[in-house]
């Protein structure tokens, strides 16, 4: 399941509240035209995009096994934490409407913190874009979500997605047990980022 980062941050309750506020009114399309908040109607697309190992093999926090059923409950439990400013389920679409990727964001208001996970369709990969693209979604959480710490999570052996990872100036702070829904355990390199390092390195 997601965990909030090992550097616990003091948060008032302002804060909390304004962080709350921002994932419950986020315009997901600032993020990238593409891009939608996922719905029952994605629900195949997922199933699709999510059935493939090459995309869903890296991924340690998804429902498993992965069918209509578990990804059903697990868009309408996205919604209710959405609601509740803990969570975004994003899906991106392809020309021609079908589900090409998705990105999860975990929030945790009190700690001013978030989390991502997500993938791209098999054929968008090596893309030689993801650096950027991962860059540029780290970034949208920080200044729209309001959050700020950042933590992420890679397989030991997920060495594409670690790459990107540390060209976003992301710090790797040791290893960290990542927890299956299952209750399995996937030993994950860990990095944290804080906004004002990210504002400082990126020159916002
Ligand atoms: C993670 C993901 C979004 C990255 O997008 P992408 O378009 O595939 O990434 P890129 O092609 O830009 O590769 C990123 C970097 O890793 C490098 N790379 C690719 N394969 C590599 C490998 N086996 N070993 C080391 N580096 C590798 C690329 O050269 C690139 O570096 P560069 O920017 O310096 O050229 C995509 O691969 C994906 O969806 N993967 C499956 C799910 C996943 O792993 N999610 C992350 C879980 S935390």
């Amino acid at each position: 399941m997601s965990a909030p980062p090992k550097t616990v941050l003091e948060v008032a309750h302002a804060e909390a509240e304004a962080i709350r506020e921002a994932v419950r009114k986020a315009d997901v399309t600032t993020l990238a035209g593409d891009r939608a908040r996922a719905e029952l109607r994605h629900v195949p697309g997922l199933v699709a995009l999510l059935s493939d190992v090459r995309v869903s093999g890296p991924i340690y926090d998804l429902p498993r096994p992965i069918n209509e059923a578990g990804i059903t409950r697990w868009v309408i439990e996205n919604q209710a934490q959405a609601l509740a400013g803990e969570a975004l389920l994003i899906v991106s679409l392809d020309e021609a409407g079908d589900v090409a990727g998705y990105s999860r964001i975990a929030v945790w208001p009190d700690r001013s913190a978030a989390e991502l996970a997500g993938a791209v369709r098999a054929d968008r990969q090596n893309s030689g874009r993801g650096g950027a693209g991962m860059a540029h979604v780290f970034g949208w959480i920080f200044e729209t979500l309001g959050v700020r710490m950042m933590c992420l999570t890679a397989a030991l052996d997920n060495l594409r997605v670690q790459k990107g990872i540390d060209a976003a100036g992301f710090v790797r702070m040791g290893e960290r047990d990542a927890v299956r829904p299952d209750g399995t355990i996937r030993r994950s390199v860990y990095w944290e980022m804080a906004r004002d390092d990210w504002r400082l390195r990126h020159r916002l």
